[in-house]
């Protein structure tokens, strides 16, 4: 099959787990989304008051059937026993298809997990796993221009602010945003930060 791959399942470290999602990991998700409304609801423009386990588990299935297709790798963080789920994550293919070898990578961490310092963790560990494991030579964070947590998050894990997208999405209320957009490149992240073989 043209333009596929066998992408990596997990990857596990001491305070997460970062996995594609399961069937049977729905009422995790639920749990998570409903306790984190207010938290998502002003850059996460998919979150609803309330989801339930049902609408969640539907969700998880059709995200591992488009990691198995190659399509989208939509990624859960865990914690580390797998009994909660942190928040969401993952690589994808918004800057064109698999032979580009680029991904955008896309983040939220529930409400009381925030601002702690998981964010920046769980990016740093995308952006390794992603040089290392995972073909891609360019890694992408976007987020609009008043999301202060997110910009941060970005250049506390060592992106590079390539510059400003002006009024580049639509918004439901009509408005539109400025986009922030960072990147990382692979091999100037791994002459930083090492190569795999010398680590
Ligand atoms: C953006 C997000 C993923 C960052 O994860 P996090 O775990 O909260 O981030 P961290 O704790 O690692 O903090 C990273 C930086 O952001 C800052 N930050 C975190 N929350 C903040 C807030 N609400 N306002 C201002 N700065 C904030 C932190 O202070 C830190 O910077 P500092 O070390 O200079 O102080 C998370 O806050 C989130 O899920 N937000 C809602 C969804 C979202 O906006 N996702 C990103 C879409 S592009």
């Amino acid at each position: 099959m043209e333009n596929y791959l066998f992408a990596p399942d997990r990857i596990d470290l001491p305070e997460f787990t970062i996995r594609s999602y399961e069937p049977g990991d729905g009422p995790l998700m639920s749990e998570a989304l409903n306790n984190s409304y207010e938290h998502l609801r002003p850059y996460m423009y998919w979150v609803k008051p309330y989801q339930s386990s049902e609408e969640c588990e539907q969700r998880c299935r059709l995200f591992r059937a488009r990691y198995l297709l190659a399509e989208d790798f939509v990624l859960g963080i865990f914690s580390p026993a797998g009994d909660r789920l942190l928040g969401g994550t993952g690589y994808h293919l918004r800057e064109g298809d698999l032979s580009t070898r680029n991904a955008e990578i896309g983040m939220w961490i529930r409400a009381d997990a925030a601002g702690k310092g998981l964010g920046t963790k769980v990016l740093v560990a995308l952006l390794h796993w992603g040089f290392e494991a995972w073909p891609w030579l360019r890694l992408s964070w976007r987020c609009d221009t008043t999301n202060v947590a997110s910009a941060r998050t970005a250049e506390k894990a060592g992106m590079q602010k390539e510059g400003l997208l002006r009024s580049d999405f639509p918004l439901a209320d009509g408005r539109r945003r400025d986009t922030y957009i960072f990147s990382a490149l692979r091999e100037e992240w791994l002459s930083q930060h090492g190569y795999p073989a010398q680590r």
